[in-house]
């Protein structure tokens, strides 16, 4: 492809910037200074810009901490959508993995890998969804037998079992303690939900089955995919090459 398209599709800058990089002499094909935007280069060619080695990547992934009051959509013409929080020159293709609720915050994965955001979102594929989840009355250790055993939904719906965790005085000891020091409410209104569906507005309806309201939902996780505790909400990050080769491993759980 042209050298332009290959840093522009690795992100260095839109075209226009990077065309001006190689006119500045800041881009090097195999360790000759480039001299035009336009020659062609392969995956194979070694190509730096202003002295970075810059490797052939054929996919995107990242990590956002969604905030409330965004959409996970990739465009709306009224109201700000998870990609809005992305630099234009990244949008490119990208997606998110599945949807939270306007008002859920969290653990949103963002690709253009088509192909693992279907393998992870079907439903055969099993992959667990952890939630933290604030409620307005205290979770039940009925409600625990109810979502284990697999809940009922008012329209029907018939749904798998699914772990609640309640959260009392052990709050601390949890593995996801760091997220749940930050819910509001009381503590033994929180729980932990294991959900392996990916239904339409799922847990408010589960807890609604159950009685109780939703006040307050964080995904803390996506199979092997843990969110960040450094990353506020509102940013993203890439993901590490171990977080992706895990989350290619779910793939195996097909
Ligand atoms: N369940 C919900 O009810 N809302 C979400 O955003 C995710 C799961």
């Amino acid at each position: 492809m042209r050298l332009d398209k290959y840093l522009a599709d690795m992100h260095v800058g839109s075209r226009s910037e990077v065309k001006i990089l190689v006119r500045k002499g800041q881009v090097r094909v195999n360790g000759e200074v480039a001299k035009d935007p336009g020659m062609f280069v392969t995956a194979q060619d070694r190509i730096e810009a202003a002295g970075e080695t810059i490797g052939y990547q054929e996919h995107f992934y990242y990590m956002l901490n969604k905030p409330a009051g965004i959409l996970t959509a990739t465009e709306d013409k009224k109201q700000q959508t998870v990609l809005d929080l992305f630099p234009e020159n990244l949008r490119k293709n990208l997606s998110p993995v599945g949807r939270l609720d306007k008002d859920t915050v969290g653990l949103l994965l963002i690709t253009d890998d088509g192909a693992l955001a279907h393998r992870l979102l079907a439903p055969k594929s099993h992959v667990d969804k952890v939630y933290l989840a604030g409620t307005d009355l205290p979770v039940t250790e009925e409600d625990v037998k109810r979502f284990a055993e697999g809940l009922t939904l008012s329209d029907g719906t018939e749904l798998m079992s699914a772990g609640l965790k309640i959260l009392t005085g052990d709050v601390k000891a949890d593995p996801f303690g760091t997220f749940i020091a930050e819910a509001p409410g009381p503590d033994d209104h929180l729980s932990l939900v294991t959900i392996r569906e990916g239904k339409f507005h799922q847990i408010k309806r589960m807890f609604e089955a159950c009685g109780k309201k939703v006040v307050y939902l964080k995904r803390l996780s996506m199979g092997s995919l843990m969110l960040d505790p450094d990353l506020p909400e509102g940013e993203w990050r890439e993901l590490t090459e171990q977080e992706i080769f895990s989350l290619q491993g779910e793939r195996s759980a097909l």
